[in-house]
């Protein structure tokens, strides 16, 4: 018996069990993850945004090119040759004074080859483009883009330059303005032998708003010419 009260007197260590709630636990971590899972979720966020921001920047640039040249259903804009620079080459046909003496050299040069060139249409004034954009084309009962294809808006041709020629086949005048016009030997000339004489064709097959003509040729053998096409020969 005294020996049962002696034991008593010591702490015997038990096992202690605790119940732990399940959903505390849960709730204990998020709280210890949170600045985590806060700076996870912000990371990614301001990358969204970023990413967003970038895009719409983007496409802002990419309107900005498209309108830096200031094209007009594909064509660019082209000031009137002042009067004083107007020569006359045919009965109705003008054209700038620098690319006379290369033009008819031109003809001369085809004619001793057999070929005979002629001359349809040169320099044309912003007032004439302007009844041929909006008068004769409404004929045809054409929306502005469909005009814009076979024809510039006013201001917008570089036929009011001075420096643009229609060219025909004196042999073959059923293919005038025609896209036929490129089976005459007129044509097949000028591919040729054009640039020697500063010509290039204005527009070629690969024009998405323009309609391939190969009877328009340009002249680019002056300073002034090349400034005036600098913008349509830049390929960005
Ligand atoms: N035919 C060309 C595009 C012009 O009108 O200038
Ligand atoms: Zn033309």
């Amino acid at each position: 018996m005294e020996q049962n009260e002696d034991l008593n007197q010591f702490e015997i260590p038990q096992a202690k069990r605790i119940y732990v709630n399940k959903s505390n636990s849960i709730l204990k971590k998020l709280l210890i993850f949170s600045p985590f899972l806060f700076l996870l979720f912000s990371f990614f966020a301001l990358r969204l945004i970023r990413n967003i921001e970038i895009g719409s920047l983007g496409n802002i640039n990419f309107q900005t090119q498209i309108n830096r040249d200031h094209r007009i259903l594909g064509h660019l804009p082209y000031s009137e040759i002042p009067k004083e620079k107007l020569v006359l080459i045919e009965p109705s046909i003008r054209v700038h004074i620098d690319m006379r003496d290369s033009l008819l050299e031109m003809r001369d040069e085809a004619k001793k080859n057999g070929v005979y060139l002629v001359f349809l249409s040169g320099y044309r004034s912003i007032n004439l483009q302007n009844e041929i954009f909006y008068s004769l084309k409404s004929f045809r009962n054409q929306e502005a883009a469909e005009r814009a294809r076979v024809s510039a808006p006013p201001g917008y041709s570089e036929h009011s330059t001075g420096f643009a020629i229609d060219i025909g086949d004196a042999t073959k005048r059923e293919a005038d303005f025609e896209t036929e016009f490129e089976n005459t030997e007129a044509f097949k000339w000028l591919i040729k032998n054009a640039a020697k004489f500063h010509f290039k064709l204005s527009f070629t097959k690969d024009n998405k708003f323009i309609d391939y003509e190969p009877w328009h040729w340009r002249y680019e053998g002056s300073i002034e010419a090349l400034k005036v096409f600098e913008r349509s020969n830049r390929k960005s």
